[in-house]
């Protein structure tokens, strides 16, 4: 039986899944699977049924590595019957770089010169299919890009490699007329031991590097951050600011360790909450809200069963949606409003210097450093512990 979220989505919510999420057999490095194959059509039922809007997938998780060409061609058809059937979208692609040990090195940035030309192959051939389903939004992922060793990789080098990379792939791209934009999933470490590109902020600054940076954005993922100890709610808000926040990665991860991959707010709840919050109401100032798919990057813990699967599919929407509702509701209570108010929030919105003022005016204003009182300045309390009280509440259902 399909499990029914508490709360009902619907495809307006844009709520949308890996095929290799609920798909995952659960394999880790310690132990066997603990489920078995699930055929991506019956993925596909499941999901719509579930109120789902879309499927996202690598090459690979729809058909193997090896399969012949009519293979190829029969699963895709099944696939494609399987969406018509169901409405459901195919909103992103993306390749698998890092199964196959030919990529043990890399893809992009493999030391092997004949493995990088392979890569990029594999990803045209796979973009080709992105633009035939309507795909928006082609990401990378590079799990293998990277070292253990400091010696073993030219990271400069690398680095060229990369743009060259995604360069040649951009303007493929732009050669075809695809209506489709890249997204880079930066992630610390894991499978490799240093991956390139290990945080927003970095692939920030290598999209700013690019010369078809135009079409390339970021694909965040919670638990990705928080392995590397930063606050994913803020990176997200630099992300939005940059105009770069193309896709989302949504799961739950509890601190710097492994890539535990958990149902989307059951990690860092709190840090959920506001993630929700900006994705939704945007920033204080009014500043550019989300609205592209809120796509669920999570892993079924290996302890659940088929049921285990679906409950916990659910479950990621439901979280989604009750955390947006407190959000709603948090936005709206006078109380917190004041305590914004109080907080500074919303004023840090407004410029520090007026319209048409100069450095010159600033430097001849005395009010701002020569009669300044510092000591009677530094006597304000901003009251943000009684704004996250506040939060709290509205999170633990005190208030609504
Ligand atoms: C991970 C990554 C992947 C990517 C996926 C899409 O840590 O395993 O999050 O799941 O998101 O490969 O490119
Ligand atoms: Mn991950
Ligand atoms: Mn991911």
């Amino acid at each position: 039986m399909t499990k029914t979220p508490t709360k009902a989505p619907t495809k307006a919510d844009k709520f949308s899944f890996g095929m290799w999420t609920v798909g995952w057999r659960a394999q880790d490095p310690f132990g066997d699977a603990t489920r078995p194959a699930l055929d991506p059509v019956e993925s596909v039922h499941r999901l719509a049924e579930m109120g789902a809007w879309g499927i996202t997938f690598h090459d690979n998780d729809l058909i193997p590595f090896d399969a012949s060409e009519a293979e190829r061609d029969r699963l895709i058809a099944r696939f494609k019957d399987a969406l018509t059937e169901t409405g459901l979208q195919t909103p992103m692609l993306t390749t698998n770089l890092f199964t196959h040990p030919v990529f043990k090195d890399g893809g992009f940035t493999s030391n092997d010169r004949s493995v990088r030309r392979f890569a990029l192959r594999k990803v045209i051939r796979n973009i080709d299919l992105a633009a035939e389903l309507g795909a928006k939004t082609y990401v990378f992922w590079g799990g293998r890009e990277g070292a253990e060793y400091d010696g073993a990789k030219d990271v400069s080098a690398a680095l060229d490699r990369y743009r060259e990379g995604i360069d040649l792939l951009a303007s493929y791209v732009k050669d075809r007329n695809y209506d489709l934009r890249f997204a880079l999933e930066p992630k610390p470490n894991e499978p490799r031991g240093d991956i390139l590109l290990p945080t927003v902020g970095h692939a920030l600054a290598f999209i700013a590097e690019l010369e078809h940076g135009d079409m390339v954005g970021v694909n965040p993922e919670v638990g990705h951050e928080q392995m590397a100890g930063l606050n994913f709610a803020a990176g997200i808000a630099q992300a939005l600011w940059s105009k770069k926040l193309f896709h989302i990665d949504l799961n739950g991860q509890r601190g710097i360790k492994f890539d535990q991959d958990l149902v989307f707010g059951h990690g860092d709840l709190i840090n959920a909450f506001f993630l929700v919050d900006l994705l939704e109401n945007g920033a204080a100032d009014g500043g550019p809200t989300y609205d592209g798919p809120r796509h669920f990057d999570y892993k079924p813990s290996r302890t659940e069963d088929m049921t285990g699967v679906w409950d916990s599919a659910a479950a990621n929407m439901s979280m989604y949606l009750m955390l947006k509702e407190r959000a709603a509701a948090y936005r709206a209570d006078p109380e917190v409003i004041e305590a914004r108010e109080m907080a500074g929030v919303s004023t840090l919105g407004t410029p520090t210097l007026n319209p048409g003022e100069t450095v010159a005016d600033l430097l001849a204003d005395t009010s701002a450093y020569e009669d300044f009182d510092a000591t009677k300045a530094a006597e304000r309390g901003f009251g943000f512990v009684r704004l996250h009280q506040l939060a709290m509440e509205h999170i633990l259902g005190e208030r609504s």
